[in-house]
Order: C-alpha cells, then structure tokens, then sequence
C-alpha cells in the first residue's frame, strides 16, 4: 500500500480495529455522493515533476490575450484524418489531428511512409498561414503507435503489450520507447496515443492484449521507463523533441476493469479498489512527466468517466498536479449523460481538454464555441484547457520548429525497420515466450535436425502482429505489406539451415519424411476492440489446428506448439496434443526470436503477467482473488532446466460460442438465433412457399450455407431472431453488418438490408456470379433501436431473389460497403 491512512471500505462496511484487536463491522454512514464519485483526499497525492516555466507561463498569457475565440476553441477539438483536411485545419484553427486505426493518408491501408510524412507537412502548413492577424499555433498529429509505428508499412513491430509484460523488463521498455518515438518521427508525426497502461481484470475482453497484465504491478514498473523512452527524461535537452515525442497514458481510468469484459463497458468497483488496481501505472506515468492522459470510453459504477469531474479534476489535475492535457477518446463524449458526438459541454466542464472528435468536430466546434458565448462553458475553463495545450506545445519544441519534413529523422525512411531496432524487438521476442509444457524436455529443440513446421500462423505476419497494425483489426492485409518483418517459420529456417538441418514448411503438417519434431504455430486470428470481445476464454481454433496435432501425434512426430494469442485461452486439447507448448502471444515483426529460444539460443524467461484458465468459463481469473484456482498461476513460466511434465487435462469446454459478433457461420445462426422468414413480424422458419423459402445449400462443407428464395409474388423477409443485445457501442464506428452471399437470380426489385437500399450491390454481386460482401455500417441501421437488437439481419424485397448466405457477421468491411453518409 502507499503511503497516507485510508479508511478501508469493503464491501459497503467499514472494517475498523476494534479495540479489543478484532475486527469489528460497522454500517458506513450514508455517503453524501454516489459510489462514482471520487474523494480526492483519499487518493495519495503527487507533485508533477516538471517544473513550472513562467517564461512559458507567460507566453501563454500573451496569447492567450491575442487568440479569437474561435482559435481557442481550435485547440480543444481534433478530427481524423478521414474526415478533415487541411484546409478544414485552417479554417477552424484546430490544434490537433489524429488518426483512428483505419483512417490512412488517401485511405490507402499501406500507405508508403513518404506519404505519412508529407500529409504530416500538409496539416502543419495549414495550422501555421490560417489568419495572418492571429497568432500562430501549429498544430500536432496523435496516432495509435502503440506495438511500435504500427500503422506504417515497413515499422519495426514489438510484441503486443501482454508479450511485453512476460518478459518483467522494464529497461528494455525504455529502448522499445526509444525506437518508437524514432520511427515516428521518420514520417513526421509528433505524438502517440500510448502506452496503453490498463489493468485488465476480465479476459474476455477484446483489448486483454493491450495490457501489461491483471495486477498493477507490471504496468507501474514499467509506465515510467516506457514514457521515458518515448519522450525523454525531464530536464534533458530532448525532452519531446529531437527522437522523441509526446506520449499519452491511457485509457484512464478502470478501462480494464469493466464488467463482464465489455468493451466500453462499466466498472463496477469501489473507489479503494478504482485507485489501488487502476491508479499506480497512472502514477507512475506522471512521475515520469507524460504530458497527455487518454480518457476511457468506460463508465465507474454507470457513470461515464468522460463526464467525471471527480476523477478528472479532482484526482489527475488537482491531487495529482497534472499540468498536460486530457484528450478524449473517440467520440467518447458523445457517451456521456445527456451528450451527443457533436455537442458535449459536459466533458469540457469536467476536465476535458480535447474532444477526440473523428468525425464530429465541426458540430463539436460549433457547439463549444456557441456553449463558450452563453456561459454554459466557462470562459475560465476554456483557457485552462487551452493553456494545457498550448503548455504541451512550448515545451515540445512546438512553436520554434520547423515543418515536420525538416525537422531531425523525418525522411530517414532507412531507420523504419532498421537492424538496430529490430535487434531490440527480437530481443522483446525471446524474453516474452513462456512455456507451460516441455514433456521430456523436448525444448530445447537440436537446430541441425529435421524440423517439420506448421500451423496456419508458421508463415504469417500479419496473424503474429495481431491488432492494430496497418489497419484497426490487423486484417486486410497483405504479405507485401510486411517488407521488414520475418515471420515464425523464416526464423526457424534460417536457424536449422545455419546449422545444417532441414526444415519444411507444412501448414497442414503433412509430410513425406518422417521428421525428427514438428513446431506447429497456430492461435487466434487478429483482432481489435469489441470485435475482439468474447462470452468464454475458450480457443476457437479457427484452422482446426487441433487434428494437424493429433495426426503428428499418432504418427509419432513429437509436437511443439506455438501458441499465437492476445489473451491466455483454455487450450487443454491442444496442451495435451503437444509435447511442448509455448505461449508466444503476439510477438510482432520479429518472428526470428521465436527461433532464438525453441533452439536454445537463449533461454526462456517469460512468465505469465495474466493466470491461464483451468476452465472455459473460467473468467474473471485473476490472482488474489477468493477461489484462485487457475491451471497456471500468474508468474508461473518454465525453463528448459526444469520437469515440464503435464498430466492429461480434462477436454470438455465448460461454455457455449465465444464469438458474439458471428451472427450466422457453418449452415447455422448462433447464439440461440433463428433464421426466419415471413411477412411483417409474423415469420417463421418455412411458412410457406408462396412468397419465401430456405433450405441447406453448400459453399466449402456440406450444408455450410443457406439458399433463400424470394418468388416475387409479394414482400418478403428474411431475418435473424433472438434475444436483445446492445449494438450501440459497434455502432460508434465503422462496423457493419456484413453478409458473404452469392445471388443466383435477381434482384427483380428494391432489396434492402437493415434498411438500407443494397439493391445496386446485389446487382453488381449476380452479374460477378462470385462470392461478395454486403455491408451495412450499423449507425445506418434505420427505425432500430441499437441498445436493444432483436433483429440483427433483416432483409426484404418484393421482387424475385435467390441468394445463398455462408456467413452473416459483424465487423470492418472490407468490401462491398453501401454506406449511408
Ligand atoms: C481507442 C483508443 C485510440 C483511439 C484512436 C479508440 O477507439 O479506444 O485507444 O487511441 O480510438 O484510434
Ligand atoms: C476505433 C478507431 C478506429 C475506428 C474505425 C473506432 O471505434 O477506436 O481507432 O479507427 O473505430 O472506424
């Protein structure tokens, strides 16, 4: 515990000594402000450790005096990329761009770096010749360079954070923060939106990856060392310049915490439990000096944190002494009680400092300028906010520098990827892997053997980079895409060739000589966010990679296993088809170091920053609590030295479908749907011919599919029916609806999906005879109330159509979009 005497509330009581040395209940008198209020005085207090300049002070207060209103409202608001250009920049002086994880210079996903940096020129240019009258304010660029400069083609790639909480090294934390900042500042961008400092406490959550581990340790030892990385010590001449940027602790706060591992969800703890779980990375992060906090999406107790002038104010601005900014998340404010994504008082007058406004921020600029003039944002707290930015500014070198292009870096396309940085993340790599099995003490394994390697992940970057890389899911993309990268299996085969063994690649691990082992290299497939979010911690096993084991198995070819994945999984099938098996989570570019350690170049040294289930619905699991019962503790890791022996674990998967967002996959509607058909809201399964039938239809398996046949006789309609769920958090965002269908005939009239017309789509879909996505953004979805979908896909038309669905999904298109902007 820090320092400072706390009263302890547990559970709704207050345990107090007793004099009598016992421990006595006592009922808590009746709080005067709700349980998502915080009392400041009780969090431990801190002192920013950059000292205030008051020549910096004082340039503020000068402009300050000479900024139009509309320029300092500029400041606070930022908008994407997607949705703003820089002539938009100029005109509303804004002080900030960003850009979301799908959002791209000419939306082009791969992007050349030389692109990245003169998009960065362009908002700069814009920001610094709006109104000659005015002062001068550049404006700054935030991005998501949060495993590495993840969104650029060619960037070194760092395991994600989960990886890096294995490996319990906070000096190399520092030199990933390093590299980082350097490669960002190659294309001209000065600020990241990292690190990413939850504490996850629920692995069904999409973003489990993003954290460090479940108990605050791992992310307070390393927050300071990793913004020290990124932005330099305090006090040196680099600070937030030169190779460094500006960092962002995020996403304050609770965001792992949320109930249920709901995305956005709602943390529902105590206010000792919100500060001592959440708060030491916080603190941590500010000791070092970083100069933005990312405000969660989440709520405490029902209570949206964006609107939580408690904890904004109260906690990280006054007990804390932040002086930097508070940035919104995306279109967070549009959340909060009473708010829309283009008017929000409320956020500001809390303690917001930028709205994170992709596509909202001419209404949220509107409204805030129009809210400043009628009072109901004080003229006080729109000077505040705007000091904090402009503060950031000056002490980034902000004012005094040059157009990106020319400052230190820009341009040295060579030092993206180079071998320097990439030897720091082959280091990450090896120092991440944690093995949970070593049956016979088959690792490590000999490099001059006969090596068989398998698995759909063998030979696959994009699957061991996982999320958030080059575009939002990590999908999409192509081998091309990773020119400074090298994959698990040409890791293991530059290794084994060097020392003269053989090794072969086998996705399927069929082989005609018998080898002396096979790696097969398999786990989840990329993900980010809600899309990642999850009912179980069961593996899916999307490649079945469990019968490539089996086979190996039976054929007396011993197994290692390479297990790829964002989160600790009940595996027990595949620990017991494996005679070794490694959790390597997501470990980047570098699939080299991987090879490093099967081969015993180094020795393992990861241990597990997350406890790894014993069950499927064995969730939330974290260590400390009541019942811990996990089938590998938090910290638990072998060497090769020791017994890596495993009894055989039961194989029966405790929970249901895991993927909430597969509406209809395999022939079958999940999670207790029904594919039904009708008029009006009288459907059913097969009511009858005349108008619309169904039946079984193959595209890949046997039944995998359904064909439904519309006649034409009169309006139809085909939907997928079940209990309600809330789509409003999918809907905040590009997620659609999306349909894999082939038409055989038809459209003879308007077809529409969700509401929306798709009738030129399924046109262009039967001409092509091929196998084509309909997607519909669900913010398009008409006369539906997202917080309760009964009906996720609803399809109708009264002309003749013949359509066969293999798959019905929420998610990014990446094709076939009919938008409704
Ligand atoms: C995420 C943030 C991210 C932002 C910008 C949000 O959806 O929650 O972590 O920084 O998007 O891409
Ligand atoms: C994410 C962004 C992403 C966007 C895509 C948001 O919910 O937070 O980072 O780029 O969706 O539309």
């Amino acid at each position: 515990m820090k320092g400072g005497n706390w009263t302890r509330v547990v559970s709704g009581c207050v345990a107090v000594l007793a004099a009598s040395g016992g421990i006595a209940q006592v009922a808590p008198p009746t709080p005067s402000t709700p349980a998502n209020t915080a009392h400041p005085s009780e969090w431990p207090g801190q002192t920013s450790p950059v000292p205030r300049d008051p020549a910096i002070e004082a340039k503020i207060d000068r402009l300050l005096a000479a900024m139009s209103l509309e320029q300092k409202v500029g400041q606070v608001v930022q908008g994407d990329i997607a949705s703003i250009t820089p002539e938009d920049v100029r005109r509303y002086h804004l002080g900030s761009v960003f850009n979301g994880g799908n959002s791209d210079p000419h939306g082009q996903y791969n992007a050349p770096a030389k692109d990245w940096l003169a998009l960065a020129d362009a908002f700069w240019d814009a920001s610094t010749t709006d109104d000659p009258k005015l002062p001068r304010i550049p404006a700054i660029w935030g991005i998501d360079a949060v495993h590495g400069h993840s969104n650029i083609v060619g960037a070194t790639l760092f395991p994600h954070n989960i990886g890096l909480g294995a490996m319990r090294d906070p000096d190399l934390m520092r030199k990933i923060g390093e590299v980082t900042a350097v490669e960002m500042r190659v294309t001209g961008i000065d600020w990241t939106f990292a690190p990413t400092i939850a504490v996850v406490r629920d692995d069904r959550w999409g973003r489990t990856y993003e954290g460090f581990g479940e108990v605050p340790e791992i992310a307070a030892s390393y927050a300071g060392p990793l913004v020290e990385g990124l932005q330099g010590k305090v006090g040196g001449k680099d600070w937030l310049r030169g190779p460094h940027v500006i960092a962002t602790a995020k996403h304050f706060l609770g965001d792992g915490g949320t109930h249920n591992g709901r995305d956005q969800g709602d943390a529902q703890v105590g206010e000792t439990q919100l500060r001592d779980l959440f708060a030491p990375p916080y603190e941590a992060a500010l000791k070092a000096g970083v100069q933005s906090v990312m405000v969660s999406f989440s709520s405490w107790n029902g209570r949206k944190m964006t609107g939580n002038d408690s904890l904004l104010t109260g906690v990280v601005k006054q007990r804390w002494g932040f002086d930097g900014f508070l940035v919104g998340d995306w279109n967070a404010h549009g959340q909060v009680e009473g708010c829309t994504n283009t008017d929000c008082p409320q956020a500001i007058n809390a303690g917001l400092d930028i709205y994170m406004a992709p596509d909202s921020w001419k209404g949220i600029w509107e409204s805030t300028l129009r809210e400043v003039k009628s009072g109901a944002i004080p003229m006080s707290r729109l000077d505040d906010a705007v000091r904090r930015v402009l503060r950031v500014k000056f002490r980034a070198g902000i004012f005094d520098a040059v157009k990106p292009s020319a400052r230190p870096y820009a341009g040295r396309y060579e030092l993206l990827g180079s071998p320097e940085h990439r030897a720091v993340a082959r280091q990450a790599v090896r120092e991440s892997l944690v093995l949970l099995k070593n049956a016979g003490s088959l690792l490590p394994l000999k490099p001059g053997a006969r090596i068989l390697v398998a698995g759909d992940g063998a030979d696959n970057v994009a699957k061991q980079a996982g999320g958030w890389t080059l575009s939002w899911q990590g999908t999409g993309t192509t081998p091309a895409d990773f020119p400074n990268a090298t994959s698990i299996w040409q890791g293991i085969r530059e290794t084994v060739q060097t020392a003269g063994g053989t090794a072969t690649l086998s996705p399927d691990g069929s082989f005609a000589a018998k080898p002396d082992a096979a790696i097969v290299v398999f786990g989840e497939n990329p993900y980010a966010e809600f899309q990642g979010d999850r009912s179980d911690v069961a593996f899916d096993d999307p490649a079945d990679t469990l019968a490539t084991m089996k086979r190996l198995k039976a054929a007396g070819v011993p197994v290692v296993a390479v297990f790829l994945s964002g989160r600790p999984l009940w595996t027990n099938p595949w620990l017991n088809a494996a005679d070794a098996f490694v959790a390597a989570w997501l470990p980047g570019s570098e699939g080299g170091g991987v090879a490093d350690v099967l081969f015993g170049k180094a020795e393992f040294r990861g241990k597990l920053p997350f406890s790894w289930p014993k069950r499927s619905d064995q969730t939330p699991l974290n260590v400390g609590d009541g019942g811990y019962d996990p089938l590998f503790p938090y910290g638990f890791g072998l060497t090769t030295k020791d017994r890596g022996e495993l009894p055989a674990l039961p194989e029966v998967r405790a929970s249901g479908g895991g993927d909430a967002h597969t509406l209809f996959t395999a022939g079958k509607a999940t999670n207790g749907r029904r594919l039904l058909l009708g008029t009006g809201d009288a459907l059913a399964t097969n009511p009858g011919p005349e108008l619309i039938a169904q039946r079984p239809a193959d595209r890949v398996a046997q039944e995998d599919s359904v064909r439904i046949t519309w006649t034409g006789r009169g309006a139809a309609t085909a939907a997928l029916v079940g209990d309600p769920v809330d789509l409003t958090r999918e809907a905040n965002g590009d997620v659609a609806l999306i349909v894999t269908l082939r038409v055989a005939n038809g459209p003879a009239s308007a077809v529409t999906l969700g509401g929306r017309d798709v009738t030129t789509r399924l046109r262009a879909l039967a001409q092509s005879h091929e196998w084509g996505d309909v997607a519909v953004p669900l913010r398009c979805f008409t006369g539906t109330d997202l917080a309760r979908v009964t009906r996720p896909f609803v399809m109708s038309t009264a002309g003749a159509l013949d359509v066969t669905v293999s798959q019905v999904r929420l998610g990014s298109p990446t094709a076939g979009l009919v938008d409704c902007r």
